[in-house]
């Protein structure tokens, strides 16, 4: 019989963040095997208490040597910091998997969402980065990943982006602004306009083609992860002021011309993917309900009538679960050979 694997040291960047804080609760929920937590986080939060599995882990900040001994280190804190200690984890025999986007177009690293390439991940491999994919777009392939077998085209989507995407800070300008609801000019930091009573179709800074940084992710990401270079993928991102969960309107367009039923069997047998789908009773997926939840969502699937093999769909996710926290937690999983979700 294989021995047991013993349990595992893991180091989390950005442990006092939204995506840091979903990671705890996630390891929580599951029967991850926890030997040592070892929180980081910015100067303001050293000595900070972090409560898991009954004790309490002191928040470090990042110095040389910090992730000695570590298995594992989950990164969330920003694209610098990432890219330079993300390495650093690595050369102390630790797999890092990070959550920024420094690292997910190189080609030599590894950009996976388990359901859809999690082949790439082997258990015995050796430490390396794992880039974790934009919250976007991993919702974005799980829903793609079934209408594989019937060929992908080409892919629009328009995003509606809940404020938690931004970050703490970004969720906390939401409520301040919710709490003053009558101020006209209410003070903005985070957005580049207030976001209550409004929706923002930038996310991100412009290029000179006039795409936001969240769209240029969303269109290369989808085509490294599914592997298809080729892939004609669009995408128009807007931020609303829902609290918390992604929503997508999709376009694909398939190589052959489906019934309604396949589409829809294939959705059902879709890894990770929950179809609501009965329109007339006003039943299809809403980010309020699916904040919390671990799969992703799609409903409203239908077909367009002037074109018999493009079909339209509505994906909801939990942008800071399945967009972040969770998708890293899965890629842990693999990587250590553990099964501890449902
Ligand atoms: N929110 C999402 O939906 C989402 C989804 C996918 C990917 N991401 C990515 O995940 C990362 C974090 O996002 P977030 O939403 O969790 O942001 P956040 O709420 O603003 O949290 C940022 C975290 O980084 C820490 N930090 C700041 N400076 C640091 C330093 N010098 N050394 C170590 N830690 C430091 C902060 O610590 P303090 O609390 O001490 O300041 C905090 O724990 C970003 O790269 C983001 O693009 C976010």
């Amino acid at each position: 019989m294989a021995a047991a694997r013993p349990d595992l040291k893991i180091g989390v960047v950005g442990a006092t963040g939204m995506v840091g804080k979903a990671f705890m609760s996630i390891l929580e929920e599951r029967a991850f095997p926890l030997a040592e937590l070892r929180p980081f986080a910015s100067d303001n939060s050293l000595g900070k208490k972090i409560p898991l599995r009954g004790r309490e882990w002191a928040v470090q900040t990042l110095k040389p040597g910090c992730f000695d001994g570590l298995d594992l280190v989950f990164f969330s804190s920003g694209d610098e910091i990432s890219a330079e200690w993300a390495p650093r984890a690595v050369k102390a025999g630790a797999f890092a998997v990070d959550n920024s986007a420094a690292f997910r177009m190189d080609a030599s690293i590894a950009l996976v969402v388990p359901e859809v390439n999690g082949h790439l991940l082997k258990p015995g491999m050796k430490p390396a980065i794992i880039a974790n994919p934009n919250c976007s777009t991993i919702q974005l392939v799980v829903a793609l990943k079934p209408l594989e077998r019937f060929g992908l085209e080409e892919v629009r989507v328009s995003s509606y982006q809940a404020v938690s995407g931004g970050g703490q800070a970004a969720h906390d300008e939401l409520i301040d602004q919710v709490k003053d609801h009558e101020n006209p000019s209410p003070s903005v930091k985070v957005f580049p306009h207030p976001i209550l009573f409004n929706v923002i179709p930038q996310i991100g800074s412009f290029n000179d083609d006039g795409f936001c940084s969240e769209e240029v992710k969303i269109m290369k990401e989808t085509r490294k992860i599914l592997g298809a270079p080729e892939l004609k993928v669009s995408a128009f991102t807007v931020r609303v002021p829902a609290l918390n969960s992604h929503s997508e309107a999709v376009w694909v367009t398939l190589g052959q011309d489906v019934g309604r039923e396949q589409v829809l069997q294939a959705l059902h047998e879709g890894a990770g993917l929950v179809v609501q789908d009965d329109p007339k009773s006003s039943v299809y997926p809403l980010p309020r309900q699916v904040s919390g939840l671990d799969p992703v969502h799609v409903g409203r699937v239908h077909r367009d009538p002037e074109n018999p093999r493009l079909w339209l769909m509505w994906v909801v996710s939990d942008n800071i679960r399945k967009g972040a926290a969770l998708n890293g937690l899965q890629i842990a999983e693999r990587i250590f050979d553990i099964r501890t979700g449902p």
